[in-house]
């Protein structure tokens, strides 16, 4: 879709998906302890829904924790986990009134009984909405979601369900977490850091990724709209020539 932005027409991507980065070092610039970043990033999360809808975009995925960050401190982990359990619970109520749909990716079985509660809550209450489709990548990992996919799909070959010929690259998209969604057109990372992290391995094969110094608690609507007009700089081939 396209969306008059600043004066200037562009092409909005349709999934937009963020790797929220920089909240430790926006916290130690103030001399404040990490989670306080945290704190500050999660509140940017909730502004960012709206300003994405407002723009045009229908899907916004977030990574909020990966399967690698339970080897920070007990502390950070634990403060990571209220602050997700704050937000989950005013979420419901933010939906409503934003006609957001909330879906959660990740492996959820490490994850706190009460917090896989309010996420199934949050789902089926939000299911009905079809403005902004807002996913957070929770206890996420992609080499792990392919790991999840290849044994639903060995478990399927070994019942007789589907044999190795069955699987194409559509069957192997429809065993992932993000099987209710198109592959992100665009995917931007805060703080200067060049990295995947292990995001999206498979669905951000031919995503355009954008790059920003800001740290996540200072990125805004103007940063949001740099990297929409950075991705109608790009020509996007799939491999092909045009
Ligand atoms: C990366 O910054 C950020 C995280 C690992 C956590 C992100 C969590 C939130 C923004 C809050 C909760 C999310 C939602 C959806 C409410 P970092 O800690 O790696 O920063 P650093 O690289 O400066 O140390």
């Amino acid at each position: 879709m396209k969306n008059i932005i600043d004066g200037e027409e562009l092409n909005i991507p349709e999934h937009v998906a963020i790797i929220m980065d920089g909240n430790g070092r926006w916290a130690k610039k103030r001399l404040m302890p990490r989670n306080f970043g945290h704190k500050a990033g999660a509140k940017v999360v909730e502004q960012i829904c709206e300003d994405a809808h407002n723009l045009g975009i229908k899907y916004l995925t977030v990574y909020a924790f990966s399967t690698e960050n339970w080897r920070r401190s007990v502390e950070e982990v634990t403060g990571i986990m209220n602050l997700l359990r704050a937000y989950l619970k005013d979420c419901i109520e933010r939906a409503s009134k934003n006609n957001m749909r909330v879906r959660v990716i990740g492996d959820r079985t490490a994850l706190d009984k009460d917090i896989v509660e309010k996420i199934e809550e949050l789902e089926a209450k939000t299911a009905c909405y079809d403005g902004l489709n807002f996913t957070i990548a929770l206890n996420y990992g992609g080499r792990d979601e392919l790991r999840r996919a290849v044994l639903d799909i060995a478990k399927d070959v070994k019942s007789g369900e589907l044999t190795p010929d069955d699987i194409d690259e559509k069957l192997i998209s429809s065993r992932l977490d993000t099987k209710d969604m198109p592959d992100p057109d665009l995917l931007i990372r805060t703080s200067g850091e060049l990295r995947l992290s292990n995001y999206l391995i498979w669905q951000l094969a031919y995503t355009e990724f954008y790059f920003t110094d800001v740290l996540w608690p200072d990125f805004d609507i103007n940063e949001l709209k740099d990297a929409i007009r950075y991705f109608n700089g790009r020509e996007r081939r799939y491999g092909g020539v045009k």
